[in-house]
């Protein structure tokens, strides 16, 4: 995607925002001219990191849902408004072979509740900004699960699932959600399994490519889909399949009652 700017002087949140994509899309959007907001664990490297960056940090763990509202209250009083939110904090399981429930569930608190809980939180503000935009960090994952890491898959596909779901409904206010599906990128999050890449000749996305899809979903996307984004291949929307439908007795096909009908969103 060859993607149009934000407006100068737009506000944007990122959540996990000192990690890897957080940090290259921090730095693209701040040559822009928009405030980002970095929100990530309240820790000394995550304030370093921002004030490196010239960009305000706020604490925010978003598994917090409370503090996911805190935080959006406090953007607009610090800075008059939001514009977009990217939710895009995130963790990966470690453990690789056993079923740990335990990490399981703590994997889904951060990259599936804390989307959902971004969002709750989001959209009262970008509805006073007059619209707006949320970006979710899913990832390839989400639509192609990893045996490796079962939580991780199931969190992610839910995020592209609560996008496509959250997204129709939200069109007449002008508020667009759209998800980014990564495949492996180069950041902390693959520190443990880097090296078996490069033995492999295994090509991965720089955080910079990220990024700018990422921007291009904000300023461009179309609302509830899912853009893939593979080395080589760029930020490409996934084609959904859709499901079969229903036969009625006479075996014709059945048609969805009007309220209950899924839209064309994506
Ligand atoms: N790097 C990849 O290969 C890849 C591929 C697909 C999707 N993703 C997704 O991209 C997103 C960003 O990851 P990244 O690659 O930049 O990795 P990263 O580890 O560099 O960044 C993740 C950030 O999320 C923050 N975070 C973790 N738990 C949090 C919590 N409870 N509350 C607030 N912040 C929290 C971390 O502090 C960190 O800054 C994640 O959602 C990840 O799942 C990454």
């Amino acid at each position: 995607m060859t993607a149009p700017t934000p407006r100068p002087g737009s506000v944007a949140l990122i959540t996990g925002g000192t990690g890897g994509f957080g940090r290259a899309l921090a730095k693209k959007l701040t040559a822009l001219d928009v405030t980002a907001v970095l929100a990530d664990l309240d820790n000394e490297r995550n304030r370093a990191v921002a004030e490196e960056l010239g960009c305000p940090f706020v604490a925010l763990d978003v598994t917090d849902r409370a503090a996911n509202q805190a935080v959006v209250d406090q953007v607009e009083a610090e800075h008059g408004r939001l514009d977009a939110t990217f939710l895009n904090a995130g963790i990966a399981g470690k453990s690789r072979q056993s079923l740990d429930v335990d990490e399981f569930l703590h994997v889904l608190d951060v990259d599936l509740l804390g989307v959902v809980y971004g969002t709750e939180a989001a959209l009262p503000a970008l509805r006073r900004a007059g619209g707006g935009s949320i970006v979710v960090t899913a990832s390839l994952a989400g639509l192609a699960p990893m045996a490796t890491d079962p939580g991780y898959g199931v969190a992610k596909a839910g995020a592209i699932a609560f996008v496509r779901s959250m997204a129709p409904r939200l069109i007449g206010e002008n508020i667009e959600v759209t998800a980014i599906c990564p495949g492996f990128a180069d950041t902390a999050i693959i520190d443990g399994i880097r090296e078996t890449f490069q033995q492999a000749g295994f090509p991965v996305l720089s955080a910079e490519e990220v990024a700018d899809a990422m921007l291009a979903a904000w300023t461009s996307g179309e609302p509830g889909a899912a853009y893939v984004i593979q080395p080589g291949l760029g930020a490409i929307p996934y084609k959904f399949k859709g499901v079969p439908s229903a036969k009625t007795s006479n075996g014709e096909t059945a048609t969805v009652p009007g309220a209950l009908r899924p839209t064309s969103a994506s």
